[in-house]
């Protein structure tokens, strides 16, 4: 399960949350049970949540919104529950994907260190990430 790369996620998140902390004025409100978790723990503290999910906001260069849906009774709020956005789901996958990069391929499977890789890895501040190399001009001889 995800478990095995909580702590590595939360390191790489923890670091971007150092660089956000008073930029971001959104936070999760609501400290009650999470209860659409499918990838990360279900017993995860409010506070790991909200350092993983401001992770996500500084890696991608979004806000809350670009993954979670509006409330419907409440357009101005967000439904965090709600999987309607493909994003989060797209975001599931991600967190599958990097884990599992981790392991894989940097042994990063347990114990306190740091993840090889993170979101900010790939993405760099930008929801997609580069892809094509633009070679710099031939030199004037
Ligand atoms: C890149 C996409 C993405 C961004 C940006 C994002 N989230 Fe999430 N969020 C997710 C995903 C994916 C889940 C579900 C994780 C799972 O299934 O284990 C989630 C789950 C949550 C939950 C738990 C919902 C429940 O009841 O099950 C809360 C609360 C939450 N996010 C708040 C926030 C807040 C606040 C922000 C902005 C600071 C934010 N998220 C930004 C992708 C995102
Ligand atoms: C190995 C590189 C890599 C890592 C690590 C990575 N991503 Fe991505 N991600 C990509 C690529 C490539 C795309 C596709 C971009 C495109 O469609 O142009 C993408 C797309 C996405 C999208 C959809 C973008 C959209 O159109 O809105 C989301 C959301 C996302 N990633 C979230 C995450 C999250 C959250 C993490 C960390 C848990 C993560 N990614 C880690 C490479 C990565």
């Amino acid at each position: 399960m995800f478990q095995f790369q909580k702590k590595k996620l939360l390191a790489g998140a923890g670091l971007c949350f150092i660089l956000l902390v008073g930029v971001a004025a959104t936070t999760v409100k609501d400290k009650g049970p999470k209860p659409n978790l499918k990838v990360l723990p279900k017993d995860i503290s409010h506070e790991e949540l909200e350092k993983i999910m401001k992770g996500f906001n500084v890696s991608l260069g979004v806000k809350c919104n670009h993954c979670h849906a509006p409330a419907k009774t409440d357009p101005k709020k967000l439904d965090f529950a709600s999987d309607e956005k493909p994003e989060k789901t797209t975001a599931r996958h991600m967190i599958r994907m990097t884990a599992k990069i981790n392991k894989k391929y940097f042994n990063q499977s347990g114990g306190e260190d740091v993840a090889a890789i993170t979101c900010i890895t790939c993405h760099n501040g930008k929801v997609h990430p580069e892809s094509k190399i633009t070679l710099p001009p031939p030199p004037n001889r």
